[in-house]
């Protein structure tokens, strides 16, 4: 791998009451990689994310930056918002947490904001926003930090199908422009074939990586959504998760 960003040797994780959710996972996250975890329900990928995070800690092995691109934005599924703020307000939240100027966190929220395509929303609470625009709020909150790394937990499971490809195409437009390093867990193989340079798909608990699929670059369009390049390389990832999923 040309830049390796961060590498996972040999990783556990036991919960407390037993539960082995991750065992032995080697995995190297490479810098501007939009990876996207693939797995069976409870194999353990929001334990990686939040492993990596720093948000929990491994029970066996270590995790290696090269070196750590702090801050890193994540995503939870629910768009965990402040129900009384506003957007701005919401998104703002990791700047006021380091201590930013007002002026300056209003400025950069707007900034973010509009880079998600809710300008015009700015002063508006999250009850009166749909789910997408919700989990757009979540997605600004991630990046107004400037953060270089995303991490995102299975973000659009709860959308209508559109609004799903309406934000993929926004995601995979802010991957491309800032250069991020995106590592997107999804139950979408359909999903994930569209937005990543590599599909790793887990085994049943525990985790661990039981196939690597590597995607071609290129547009992301309409014209890739229906061709049969795409068509054949959702097969090959379905096949695998079957795979995993038997195994
Ligand atoms: N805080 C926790 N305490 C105890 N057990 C946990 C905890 N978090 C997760 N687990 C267990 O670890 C295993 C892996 O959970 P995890 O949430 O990582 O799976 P997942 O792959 O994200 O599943 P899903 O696709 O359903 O979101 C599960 O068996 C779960 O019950
Ligand atoms: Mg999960």
């Amino acid at each position: 791998m040309a830049n390796p960003l961060v590498t996972l040797t040999g990783l556990g994780r036991r919960y407390d009451q037993g539960t082995l959710a991750l065992d032995g996972l080697d995995l190297t996250i490479g810098e501007g990689e939009f990876l996207s975890l693939l797995g069976p329900s409870g194999c353990g990928k929001s334990t990686v994310l939040r492993l990596i995070a720093g948000l929990d800690r491994p029970t066996a092995g270590r995790i290696a930056w090269h070196p750590a691109p702090r801050p890193l934005g994540f995503v939870f599924q629910e768009a965990t918002l402040m129900p009384w703020a506003n957007v701005v307000a919401n998104v703002a939240l990791p700047l006021r947490l380091q201590g930013v100027p007002r002026a300056e966190r209003t400025r950069r929220a707007e900034e973010a904001i509009a880079q998600v395509g809710l300008a015009g929303f700015e002063t508006a609470v999250p009850r009166e926003l749909s789910g997408g625009m919700r989990m757009r709020v979540s997605l600004a909150r991630a990046l107004v930090t400037d953060a270089r790394v995303l991490l995102l937990d299975e973000p659009f499971a709860a959308l209508d199908e559109i609004t799903r490809f309406r934000l993929n195409d926004d995601l995979r437009r802010l991957w491309q422009a800032r250069g991020l390093t995106v590592l997107f867990v999804t139950h979408s193989v359909f999903e994930s074939v569209y937005l990543s340079t590599r599909i790793v798909t887990f085994t049943s608990r525990p985790g661990r990586v039981a196939a690597v699929l590597d995607l071609p670059g290129g547009t992301r369009d309409e014209a890739f959504r229906t061709s049969a390049d795409y068509a054949a390389l959702c097969r090959t990832a379905s096949a695998q998760l079957a795979a995993a999923m038997a195994a």
